[in-house]
């Protein structure tokens, strides 16, 4: 296995080229199996979990091809409508093929997707609004079987909590279906709106794209034709990248990034001293000496993003003073603090609710990743720890940041994959 050697430099400097959004990618491939095209799509990022969904379509009977710019998917021969556990295991957004898979084929079995190491991460919502759809599912031996012989029909859907996969499958399976389904507490994330804005395009009239009431009009089973599109930048990553350039006290330019997307990352990261040059697509951290404390609790986009709570965590042990970080959306999402407290950090837990005692000096030793985002935390902590940091297990680095030690080495850190 690999991990990643890690040793503190001065400074970083230079520009990063930030990648298309792994989450925006994700409901975008099984946006396909609504396609009656080959669809073509550009700048997915080099990531694991868009491999594995890929993986899994062709599984399924699709087609897709690698070009230098694009990868194009042509799902007119998918014939399976089994989604095993094989491969969901792997990746728990494989949920997302459930809706648009049942809305064109009227069947769908996908494997229940386990928890993850953040949270049990149920797909109640999910199955609960594609039976108020008309679908039939009953869940045996670990898989979700769905039928709906006579399709899917549009209604209303309320979801009891926001969530963004649940809006997308919903989204792909009432594009399909026949009449209009509103989904009230629509997730909003930039991700979504994306997804809703190429349907729209396609021919599904979708109202409200960005609101968190959306009215689709399905197309009663006819595949819609959709023309090429580029996945829009990844602004987690963009925000990894920025509190790179926070905690190692350096300015780093951003490209191919939209700051839009960025709103409540960025004014946290000026609450804590940073300042920043905007344009169009880039995004320049000018970072303050001293890095002031903050108070910050993760919630739905536009809030604060709870991807973005391990970062800052990271972070936060290096301002001068206390902060405080709830996490209100995910059950386990403070794996990266026993790691960091390990290299010298001073936090304690309450609950979902983390303290930290900024301004002491962390230690470089070996750590493991415990999920995509701690991975992150952990390479930042590296970054301004005395000695050797070692980031273990970085298979789940891998399946959301497109080559990440090569981003930061191209800016002068000295961080190096190696194999155990
Ligand atoms: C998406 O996960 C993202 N993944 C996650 O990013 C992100 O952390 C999360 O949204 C929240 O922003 C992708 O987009 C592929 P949710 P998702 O459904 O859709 C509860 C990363 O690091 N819930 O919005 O699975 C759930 O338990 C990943 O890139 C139900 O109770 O998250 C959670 O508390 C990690 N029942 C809350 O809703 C359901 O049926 C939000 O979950 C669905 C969700």
């Amino acid at each position: 296995m690999d991990y990643l050697q890690i040793k503190r430099v001065k400074s970083l400097r230079g520009n990063i080229k930030i990648s298309g959004a792994k989450n925006a990618s994700l409901p975008l491939i099984a946006m396909t199996i609504v396609a009656k095209n080959s669809v073509h799509i550009k700048n997915l990022p080099h990531v694991a979990d868009i491999s594995t969904l890929l993986k899994l379509l062709s599984n399924l009977g699709a087609t897709c091809e690698f070009c230098e710019d694009r990868v194009i998917v042509d799902t007119s021969t998918l014939a399976q409508t089994k989604a095993t556990y094989d491969i969901v295991k792997t990746m728990r957004a494989s949920i997302l093929v459930l809706g648009p898979i049942l809305a064109r084929f009227g069947h769908c079995e996908v494997s229940l997707p386990g928890g993850c190491a953040i949270g049990q991460r149920p797909v109640d919502l999910h199955l609960k609004a594609l039976e108020q759809m008309g679908a039939k599912i009953n869940i045996e031996a670990g898989y979700i079987h769905a039928v709906a012989p006579n399709g899917l029909k549009g209604c209303e859907i309320v979801f009891d909590k926001i969530t963004v996969t649940g809006t997308a499958n919903i989204v792909m399976a009432a594009a399909l279906a026949s009449g209009e389904t509103t989904i009230v507490n629509a997730a909003r994330e930039p991700e979504v709106v994306q997804l809703c804005e190429i349907l729209n395009a396609s021919g599904v009239n979708i109202e409200g794209i960005g609101t968190a009431i959306l009215k689709i009009s399905g197309t009663n089973g006819e595949l819609v034709e959709i023309k090429e599109f580029s996945v829009i930048p990844d602004r987690i990553e963009a925000g990894t990248y920025l509190c790179a350039g926070a905690i190692t006290r350096s300015e780093l330019t951003l490209t191919h990034v939209n700051a839009k997307h960025l709103g409540s990352v960025l004014a946290k990261l000026e609450e804590m001293g940073s300042k920043f040059t905007i344009t169009q697509d880039t995004i320049t951290i000018h970072p303050s000496k001293v890095i002031k404390p903050i108070k910050i609790v993760t919630q739905e986009y536009p809030a604060f993003p709870t991807d973005m709570q391990a970062q800052f965590l990271a972070l936060a042990t290096q301002a001068k003073g206390t902060s405080i970080i709830e996490e209100k959306l995910f059950e386990n999402r403070f794996m990266h603090v026993s790691e960091l407290q390990r290299m010298g950090a001073d936090i304690s837990l309450n609950g979902n609710v983390a303290t930290i005692n900024g301004g002491t000096k962390l230690s470089g030793t070996d750590v493991m990743a415990t999920d995509l985002r701690a991975s992150s935390a952990l390479v930042l902590a590296g970054l301004v720890a005395d000695g050797i940091t070692n980031v273990h297990r970085i298979y789940h680095l891998d399946r959301g940041y497109d080559a990440l030690e090569k981003k930061l080495e191209a800016v002068g850190a000295n961080v190096k994959r190696l194999k155990e």
